[in-house]
């Protein structure tokens, strides 16, 4: 892992790289899309998750018994970003099978990619858990923002963000709203377009997982 600033990490793994690669291909379908945003979301999870807290428990082994370590405290809640950020979800539920899943949905206006928010869910008590994000693209940094403002209004407070591609602008202005919040990118590309894309980036994450292009 690289650090890019306090609490900003870019997930340098080549395993990560490799997949990030196949998904910025035109020509992977959503079927194969799907699943490498699964695979890269549970391996960005295994470096974001590395500080999980454990205590030890009594386990009998065929040969003894012997304290051996366990995840502890409140089950993880894992919150997407609708709609791209549910492509992530199964990947982070493959490390953490009995973490809560909470929602929100946000979609960026097209002319002025302000985010607009319309729909909030969170596993309580939300102040007693890990909170990790998912969304796979961190462009103008708009809709990261502000899902993580309403998690932290619901009382969030310890929150890690996971996003396969980011922005160098939209990076920069996440961290500097919410410095607190560990930040996971799996590649920074090079800037945004006119329209507020990544660029190269992979397109429209949400059309290419689900199909809807
Ligand atoms: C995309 C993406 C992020 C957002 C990033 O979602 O999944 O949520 O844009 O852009 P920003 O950093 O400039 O806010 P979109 O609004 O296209 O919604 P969708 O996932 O439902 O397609
Ligand atoms: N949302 C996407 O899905 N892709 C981008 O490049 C920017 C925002």
């Amino acid at each position: 892992m690289k650090q890019l600033y306090e609490n900003v990490f870019e997930c340098t793994h080549p395993l990560i790289q490799h997949k990030i690669t196949m998904l910025r291909n035109k020509d992977t379908g959503t079927n194969e899309f799907r699943s490498i945003v699964e695979e890269i979301a549970m391996l960005m999870g295994f470096e974001a998750l590395q500080d999980l807290p454990t205590e030890d428990i009594e386990v009998e082994t065929p040969i003894e018994k012997c304290m051996s370590p366990v995840i502890a405290g409140r089950k993880l809640a894992v919150v997407p970003i609708l709609r791209a950020g549910l492509g992530m979800v199964p990947g982070i539920l493959a490390l953490t099978p009995s973490a809560k899943v909470g929602h929100i949905g946000m979609y960026r206006d097209e002319e002025t990619f302000e985010p607009h928010e319309y729909f909030c869910k969170l596993p309580r008590p939300i102040e007693e858990r890990i909170i990790v994000v998912t969304d796979p693209m961190l462009a103008t940094g708009g809709s990261a923002i502000d899902a993580i403002s309403q998690i932290k209004k619901h009382g969030g407070k310890r929150i890690k963000f996971l996003s396969i591609i980011a922005a160098p602008a939209g990076i920069e202005k996440l961290h500097s709203v919410h410095p607190d919040v560990e930040v996971y990118i799996g590649h920074v590309d090079r800037c945004l377009n006119e329209s507020a894309y990544i660029c190269p980036g992979l397109g429209d994450a949400g059309d290419r997982i689900f199909g809807t292009k």
